[in-house]
């Protein structure tokens, strides 16, 4: 069987697996797809370096244009990761023919319209399903499966490490820093983790997944993100005794012709699925106006669940009679500035007669309607308890309105979580 020829950008974890599971399970899929792949070259920085997997070094090459403009290769992988060199790599490919097969979220989410651009034009194929939530099929499935529905709402679990720190946040009643510490220690959290614990990786995941669940380009710099790092025991705590688990949730949503993309910090109630996705795993759950409700979840980073990802694409790609690309109107979206929600607010007030009726009267000033409150714990030393109210739906600017007026000699906020049901 002729084999399609395979060149790779970068040999990390991600690369060393896609060779791995190639090597280790290419000639079933030959057996099984009737599709068979050779790896020409691979471009690395150092060609000396150690790898997770013994790759020949006849392979290696650190002249990206023996994988870019290489007559011989017919699909390029990228796995390089950040957005310069790669986002240009990848269109130097589309634009020599090349299919290109990606994992990098980040490049694709800030160089989006350049890089299909460059597909369309030289119709040459763009798959990138490793992209969001590794092995999760759940670009295949916004692309492909969903096509019938008119999808309302996506909401994801999106990223592992944030993920992994809030489940043992919640059953340990640990500190953000101690568990992020430890997973560092792990392996489980890079050393510089601002990508992660900022909402920076579930942000370009959320731009990728919204754009294609609403068919219109949402920037990333359209997504709205929060991390966190602000995240308390106390708020974890809190939110257990109204019966919600803290996520850190990806949203997008589509109402009124308005699209509304954010990550932040989010409790859900218990009883939602995305409630008991734990540790690293990620997942995905969408609304479609004929599927109706469906989740989607599993691995979404790691060596092999992300090559699984890529390979299937390679598969899908060597198989392809035409290469689809993203069915997205190139005319702008119109994004949501405000929207509404349950609130969750922890306020630090004074432990005085009249104190509780000036908040709700700041909150009934914005309209914003109150459905539980509790009082937590001991007066401290100045005087102040820990209240907790849970709001109705209320805009989000009202909610920050009312907050914003109050007297801090009498109240005022300690955290304000969204919450999702
Ligand atoms: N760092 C990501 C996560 C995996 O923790 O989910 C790659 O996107």
């Amino acid at each position: 069987m002729e084999k399609i020829v395979v060149g790779f950008l970068g040999c990390g974890n991600i690369g060393c697996g896609v060779y791995k599971l190639l090597e280790t399970y290419g000639a079933q899929i030959e057996e099984n797809e009737g599709v068979g792949f050779e790896v020409r070259k691979i471009l690395v920085r150092s060609l000396n370096k150690s790898r997770a997997w013994a790759i020949p070094s006849t392979l290696l090459t650190d002249r990206p244009e023996d994988v870019l403009d290489n007559p011989e290769i017919d699909m390029v992988m990228e796995f390089m990761g950040g957005e310069q060199p790669a986002a240009s790599y990848m269109v130097r490919a589309l634009e020599n023919g090349k299919c290109v097969i990606t994992a990098n979220k980040m490049a694709l989410a800030t160089h989006w319209t350049q890089i299909v651009r460059a597909a369309r034009e030289h119709a040459a194929g763009l798959y990138y399903e490793a992209s969001v939530c590794g092995a999760v099929p759940i670009i295949r499935a916004i692309n492909g499966s969903l096509q019938a529905n008119r999808i309302s709402s996506v909401m994801g679990i999106i990223n592992g490490t944030t993920n992994y720190i809030l489940t043992r946040m919640a059953n340990e009643g640990a500190a953000y820093a101690d568990v992020l510490a430890d997973a560092q220690r792990l392996g489980l959290a890079e050393p510089d983790p601002t990508a992660d614990v900022e909402g920076y990786d579930a942000a370009y995941k959320l731009s990728i997944l919204s754009t294609l669940a609403f068919h219109r380009h949402v920037p990333v710099e359209n997504v709205y993100r929060e991390g966190i790092t602000g995240i308390t025991p106390l708020d974890v705590q809190c939110g257990k005794e109204f019966g919600l688990t803290l996520k850190l949730l990806a949203v997008a949503k589509e109402e009124n012709g308005e699209i509304q993309a954010r990550v932040h910090p989010t409790f859900v109630p218990n009883s939602h699925p995305l409630a008991n996705v734990n540790d690293a795993f990620n997942a995905v759950f969408v609304k479609g106006h004929a599927c109706g409700e469906m989740m989607f979840y599993g691995r979404g980073a790691g060596d092999l669940p992300t090559a699984s990802a890529l390979v299937s694409d390679l598969i899908c790609a060597a198989k392809a009679k035409r290469h689809e690309l993203p069915a997205v109107s190139e005319a702008p979206c119109r994004m949501a500035e405000d929207w509404r929600c349950v609130h969750f607010v922890r306020m630090r007030a004074k432990d005085e007669p009249g104190v509780l009726s000036l908040i709700t009267g700041g909150f009934a000033a914005e309209g914003v309607s109150i459905a539980s409150m509790v009082q937590k714990g001991e007066r401290d030393e100045a005087g102040f308890v820990q209240l907790i109210f849970l709001t109705h739906r209320a805009g989000e600017h009202a909610v920050r309105r009312a907050l914003a007026k109050m007297d801090p000699a009498q109240a005022s906020a300690e955290s304000v979580i969204r919450v999702e049901e």
